[in-house]
Parts: C-alpha cells; sequence; structure tokens
C-alpha cells in the first residue's frame, strides 16, 4: 500500500533528513516508527502525503506516485489520508463534534462545511468517529473544555470522520502523562484492529512501541537502520537506532527498560 524506494529528502538549505529509504507497507498493518529527534520521522510521514516532496526515489501509495504528483492527485490523496498531531491541532473555541466534522471537509461541497450546513450523514459519520474513542458524550462540548487525552482522542476521531485508508499519527502522545499515553496508544490498536486501517505512528518512547507495535522501524540520522518484528527488539537493536544506551528519558513511564 505504501512503497518507498531508495527515497532521499533534502530540504531547501541542503539538509538532507531521509537518505536512501526504502521500505514496504502492506494494508492493515500497524508500524511504529522510532529515532531520536531529528532522525527523520516527521520527514518519513509528510513525505507519504506528499506535504515534505522527496527529491530522490519514489513513494508510492496504492500504487501512486507521490513525487511530482500533480495538485488534484495529491487533494485526492489527502483525502484518503488522516492525520493526528503531537498538540492535537483541534480548533479550541468550538464543539467536540465541530471539530470531527472538519473530518468530512474534503467530502461536502465547500459552501456547506462554511454554513455549517453540515448533511445529516456526515453528522453521523462524525457521531461514530466520536463513539469509537468513547468521547461522544462530549460531543455539544467546548474542544478547549477537554482534558489533553480527550482532546487528542477528538483528533483521532476527527480523523476517523475522514474514513480514511491510512492513519499517520506523529508523536500522538508526546504531550500526554504515561497513563493517558496507555488509552491513546490502545485506542490506536484498537481501531487498526477493527476497521484494519494502515497505521503509521512515530513515537519516541521506546516501552510504548514495545507495548504497542507488531513492526518497528528504526531511524538514524535519515537513514532506516531497523525494519523488523518488534519481538525481536533487544537493547542492543536500540542502541543501534539511537547510537548510545536507553535512557529513562526515552521510556514513558521513565522506568527502566
Ligand atoms: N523544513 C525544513 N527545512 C530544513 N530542515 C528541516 C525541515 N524540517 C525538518 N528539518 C530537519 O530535518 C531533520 C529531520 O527532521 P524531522 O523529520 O522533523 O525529525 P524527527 O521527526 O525524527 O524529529 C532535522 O535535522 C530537522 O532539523
Ligand atoms: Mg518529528
Amino acid at each position: 500500500m505504501i512503497e518507498f524506494e531508495n527515497a532521499d529528502v533534502t530540504y531547501p538549505g541542503g539538509f538532507k533528513a531521509l537518505s536512501n529509504v526504502s521500505l514496504k507497507i502492506n494494508k492493515g498493518e500497524l508500524v511504529v516508527i522510532v529515532g531520536l529527534s531529528g532522525a527523520g520521522k516527521s520527514t518519513l510521514l509528510r513525505a507519504i502525503n506528499g506535504f515534505v516532496p522527496i527529491t530522490a526515489g519514489s513513494v508510492k501509495v496504492n500504487g501512486t506516485e507521490v513525487r511530482g504528483a500533480s495538485q488534484a492527485t495529491l487533494r485526492e490523496l489527502r483525502g484518503g489520508i488522516g492525520m493526528i498531531f503531537q498538540t492535537f491541532n483541534l480548533v479550541y473555541r468550538t464543539s467536540v463534534i465541530n471539530n470531527a466534522l472538519m473530518g468530512r471537509l474534503s467530502k461536502v461541497p465547500r459552501w456547506r462545511s462554511m454554513l455549517g450546513v453540515w448533511p445529516a450523514a456526515d453528522r453521523e459519520i462524525a457521531l461514530q468517529s466520536l463513539e469509537r474513542v468513547e468521547i461522544v458524550e462530549k460531543a455539544y462540548i467546548r474542544a478547549s473544555n477537554l482534558s489533553g487525552g480527550q482532546q487528542q482522542r477528538v483528533g483521532i476521531a476527527r480523523a476517523l470522520a475522514q474514513q480514511p485508508q491510512i492513519l499517520l499519527a506523529d508523536e500522538p502522545v508526546a504531550s500526554l502523562d504515561p497513563v493517558t499515553s496507555h488509552t491513546v496508544m490502545r485506542d490506536l490498536r484498537r481501531i487498526n484492529r477493527d476497521l484494519g486501517i494502515t497505521t503509521i505512528i512515530n513515537l519516541h518512547f521506546l516501552d510504548l512501541a514495545r507495548s504497542y507495535g507488531r513492526r518497528l522501524i528504526g531511524l538514524r540520522d535519515g537513514e532506516l537502520v531497523y525494519d523488523g518484528d518488534i519481538a525481536d527488539v533487544d537493547d542492543e537493536t536500540f542502541r543501534g537506532i539511537y547510537g548510545r544506551a536507553v535512557t529513562p528519558d526515552d521510556l514513558k513511564e521513565g522506568a527502566e527498560l
């Protein structure tokens, strides 16, 4: 479903953030990407939806080449990819359901969404998405009145309302406490299992990667240095990815591995 072949990303200014990355992700997979800050995790996610253009090689999504794709092709591609952000990126002054409905923006005529006139079917999809992350009882509350964990669940619901084939989550729990982080990771894993949405999660925390991942991809200085089953990952593997021993800062619980 997603295929990188010898892909490079060199940013304007000359910094090479991804170097010769090749990988294949199949439909329905849940993949966790780990690496130090600056390793290229966000760059890799953004190369999938074309927000960051690759400068060599190829990235294909469902057989469509993202490199050099037209605006129309990119729009269609992005309609099928839900994004989840570290800082949630909600519209805080409006209700939870309105935030979830923003996932429908690419699916309804612009004038309707501008007027806030949402078709009943779209409202239903938004409510179902909120239900899936167990926050539907907050539908008519302002997003600013929710806790961080609840806001992130709204962020997930917004992505789900898009009815995406792919979910990209960029450090979705970095701003959350350990208990809430586990809740959000469990939600993501459940959604992946129940709906079969291909899910890629960037994580800094090794213990969470271990608890919720199946396949682990390790990035170091823009290079793919590990791609395999998470069950085969040991402290030595992590040292290879991080270039140093694991520290308590690499764990959400702050505990030893
Ligand atoms: N727009 C940009 N222009 C120039 N350099 C960038 C840009 N975005 C990211 N970088 C650099 O690319 C490297 C990888 O960044 P990023 O993909 O954000 O890493 P990660 O998500 O793993 O922390 C970093 O060194 C970062 O400073
Ligand atoms: Mg990042």
